[in-house]
């Protein structure tokens, strides 16, 4: 792993506009946004893991796959082994050495293609080697990620959760990437399978040098096997930092929180939802003003609602960042008046 990086997202913005309708254009009606993500930033250094975490819907697949350029971004920029990815026609090579790993490999697998052709489809695609090579590399892609040969003309359904997972990455693998965006690649697997699929994603990482952005709405998934950490809310990064950092020494209080929300091996399950923190998740189309957090924050305070944090450098690197008032020993945020659960959860409405 080196200090450089591979991928830079700078401001990263991607709005989902409802269809706009005919009479709402007659009324002056600006169509209505969800803001996945706003203003993002972060970089990839070539061979690490930064994992992405956050609650179900902050934004991080829209994250992942404008970074891809499968979803055409609002605004922003993204750099790849310096090459502009939003502003190029040609995003043949880019193609070839970005490639994603998707939570479901049932409903990202085509259920009418055999393993085979699921894996050499990106061959075909790009023309790479000849007939008989495509399919050498098919099969050496198999035993490479834990299948065996002899299953090449199984169909989706015939493989187990985690084996279809393994099918996904061979597929990711076949054009031999730099670059992986994994995104909750365990996440719909048993607790028992996520290890494996982990370890297998670590051993292919080092026999190939990739680079990983990893995406999972649990802490506890990304802690061993990223070395850096950024954590999303809302469609904005509000920690960045070291894995050790994070974990450590958090210092956001979303974090905080995401962290005593981690739950022990025996009650994990999927999909489940962050326990500790009061309320529900703000809609993103209407996301709250000043910091984002702020109607779930139990350190809120009126300057919280009235300003938006700027991202605070927490050493001299600036390796570890964190979008908080309170890291600021002089903020203003300090002198003004604390808002009240009471004030927060039933703002606008009469006390009884
Ligand atoms: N195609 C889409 N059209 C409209 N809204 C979308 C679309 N995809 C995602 N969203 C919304 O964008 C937000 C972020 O979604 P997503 O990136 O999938 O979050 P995450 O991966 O963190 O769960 C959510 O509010 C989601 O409902
Ligand atoms: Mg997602």
């Amino acid at each position: 792993m080196t200090d450089d990086p591979l991928v830079r997202v700078e401001d990263l913005q991607k709005y989902y506009f409802e269809q706009d309708n005919l009479l709402d254009r007659l009324l002056g009606n600006e169509p209505e946004s969800v803001q996945a993500v706003d203003g993002v930033s972060f970089d990839v250094r070539e061979g690490e893991t930064l994992g992405l975490v956050g609650e179900s819907g902050c934004g991080k697949s829209t994250t992942g796959e404008t970074l891809l350029r499968l979803r055409e971004p609002t605004g922003g920029a993204v750099e790849f082994d310096g090459q502009n990815v939003f502003e190029t026609d040609d995003l043949n090579e880019f193609r070839k050495r970005a490639q994603v790993v998707f939570q479901d490999p049932f409903s990202s697998l085509d259920p009418r293609m055999t393993a085979g052709q699921i894996i050499r489809e990106p061959l075909d695609v790009h023309g790479v080697g000849t007939e008989a090579e495509r399919r050498e590399r098919v099969e050496e892609l198999l035993e490479r990620v834990g299948l065996s040969a002899g299953q090449v003309d199984r169909y989706p359904h015939e493989f187990s959760g985690g084996q279809r997972q393994r099918v996904g990455i061979a597929r990711a693998l076949a054009l031999e990437p730099d670059f992986i965006v994994c995104d909750e690649p365990v996440s719909a697997l048993d607790v028992s399978v996520q290890a494996q699929i982990l370890n297998l994603l670590d051993d292919l990482q080092a026999e190939f040098g990739l680079t990983y952005l990893f995406i999972a709405h649990d802490l506890s998934v990304v802690r061993h096997i990223s070395d850096r950490v950024a954590v999303m809310y809302l469609g904005e990064i509000v920690e960045f930092g070291p894995t050790e950092e994070i974990f450590e020494n958090p210092s956001h209080p979303y974090t905080e929180a995401l962290l005593e929300s981690v739950p022990r091996a025996d009650t994990s399950e999927q999909g489940r939802d962050v326990g500790t923190l009061s309320g529900d998740v703000p809609s993103p189309r209407d996301p709250p003003s000043g910091c984002r957090f702020h109607t779930r924050c139990p350190y809120a305070r009126e300057a919280c609602r009235a300003e938006t944090p700027a991202d605070y450098e927490l050493d001299a690197a600036g390796d570890h960042r964190s979008a908080c008032f309170r890291q600021v020993d002089d903020h203003e945020y300090w002198e003004s008046p604390p808002l009240d659960d009471g004030t927060r959860a039933v703002e606008g409405t009469a006390d009884d």
